[in-house]
């Protein structure tokens, strides 16, 4: 989501003469759009900041001011505590204001007018009653083939470990118009496959034309419409709004992918219930079965915490148990980190960090064997690849798989944007090696020769 926010900053000060350029050493303002998720990313924010300082320092010299923005949920969660370390720091803002963000630059622009002193930082962290989204330019700087596309944010569900519920506001869905009409202009932009992003994007409930709540299932079917869109994917989900619906669409939407990331945390059922999930391994392990009723070659991706309060050697066994019965074809997964000001912060029984790094460990290696084997388990097959940028090699172009996986070809760039057929060759770490079918297929009716295999025709 931070990706997506990032872009929409950039598209809000583009009407007062701001673009993106690649180096900070020469950029008149820079943002730092920080995530709070786990300490180790809060930590990197400071040092990130001492960075900064430098630059400023150097441009001041010959005269050229910079403007330091610190936005995202660092800056929600620590507000006046940023100005006060770093006083270099023009503007600190949460991430459901900046849509106010050119009047917070000018604002900077005098506090801090007198070349060689810091002015006095611009803080905005409100929870604004009317949302960013209908204040924000419709223009969009995004070209891409893959786009992201924020519908839902905030969380209500207080999860005992995370922050989210307080930097990021409560929940709360963009109408479903205002999200069609963006992914139009994202279609214009070069888009064939949308991202639905929201922290519990599937408790998704938007109003729609007619003031009529919808599903994200309905949503998906609705966006599925859109001319141009190929494909639909969405994430994070909360398993307790895997809905009927939307299991449903998994079997009937040709344009939803076969991909699901269902965070689980844990495999036992003490220490969710400690975690404030309010699911159970059981109702877990049954929306895993009616999706993959719905669509059997579902493939599954969660997040695990381990090491979290209370966590006994029989509870992360349950977490492998639920691993091995369920068979991810990737995962995400950390050690719990204390959160300031979150329930679990203050429990008992906190796990020493030498048990939380042997238990990631042991998650990893199974999580990593299940990835390779799902991998695998394509090699020779045919996968549906959408091609959506060129890599590092010529000639070679990355897509991705119905399955999410990332995919590699040696094909022409006119192929960008396409979905192709893709015989999987191999497999190479977490990459999949293969060729467009086509071109197989007219060296089989005789059209070209062997030495041209891979190129255009
Ligand atoms: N410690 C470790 N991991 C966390 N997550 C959220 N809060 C914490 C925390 N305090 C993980 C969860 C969530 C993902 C986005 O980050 O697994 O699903
Ligand atoms: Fe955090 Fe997700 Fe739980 Fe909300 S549902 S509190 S975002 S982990």
């Amino acid at each position: 989501m931070n990706v997506y926010d990032s872009a929409r900053m950039a598209d809000v000060l583009a009407p007062i003469g701001f673009t993106s350029c690649s180096e900070a050493g020469s950029a008149d303002m820079i943002i730092l759009n920080t995530c709070h998720i786990r300490e180790k990313a809060s930590e990197k924010v400071y040092s990130e900041l001492g960075r900064l300082r430098h630059i400023k320092e150097k441009r001041l010299l010959d005269e050229e001011n910079t403007i330091i923005a610190v936005a995202g949920c660092v800056a929600q969660a620590e507000g006046e505590e940023i100005l006060r370390r770093a006083p270099y720091v023009d503007i600190v803002l949460g991430p459901q204001t900046y849509h106010r963000l050119p009047e917070m630059v000018a604002r900077a622009a005098r506090a801090g007018d007198k070349k060689n002193t810091y002015g006095r930082g611009v803080l905005d962290t409100d929870f604004p009653t009317s949302q960013k989204f209908d204040h924000l330019p419709n223009e969009s700087s995004f070209q891409g083939v893959s786009a992201f596309l924020s519908v839902q944010e905030g969380c209500d569900k207080f999860c005992t470990f995370c922050v989210v519920p307080y930097t990021r506001g409560a929940e709360f869905s963009r109408p479903v118009e205002q999200i069609l009409n963006e992914a139009k202009r994202l279609v214009e932009n070069g888009a064939k496959e949308i991202i639905l992003l929201g922290q519990n994007v599937n408790a998704y409930h938007g109003l729609d034309e007619r003031e009529k709540e919808t599903s994200l299932g309905r949503l998906i079917n609705r966006l599925s419409e859109v001319d141009g869109i190929e494909r639909v994917r969405y994430t994070t989900s909360h398993p307790n709004d895997m809905n009927k619906d939307l299991i449903l669409a998994h079997g009937q939407q040709k344009k939803l992918m076969p991909f699901l990331h269902l965070p689980v945390q844990s495999g036992s059922n003490k220490i969710l219930q400690s975690m404030n999930r309010r699911h159970s391994v059981e109702s877990y392990l049954d929306i895993i079965s009616d999706l993959r009723k719905s669509r059997p070659d579902m493939a599954l991706s969660s997040d695990f915490i381990v090491g979290f309060p209370g966590e006994s050697d029989e509870d992360f066994e349950e977490t492998i148990d639920l691993i091995k019965e369920v068979k991810f074809s990737q995962a995400y997964s950390f050690k719990y980190s204390v959160r300031p000001g979150t329930p679990a912060g203050s429990m008992a029984e906190q796990v020493p960090d030498e048990l939380k790094d042997e238990r990631l460990f042991v998650l990893q290696d199974v999580l990593k064997k299940q990835q390779t084997e799902f991998n695998s388990s394509k090699v020779g097959k045919v996968l549906k690849v959408l091609l959506e940028k060129s890599g590092r090699h010529a000639s070679q172009l990355i897509g991705r798989s119905q399955y999410n996986q990332a995919v590699h070809v040696n094909a022409p760039e006119y192929n960008l944007g396409s979905v192709q057929d893709v015989n999987i060759d191999s497999v190479l770490s977490h990459t999949l090696q293969g060729s467009i079918k086509k071109y197989v297929k007219d060296i089989e009716v005789g059209q070209r020769s062997e030495k041209t295999q891979g190129e255009h025709v």
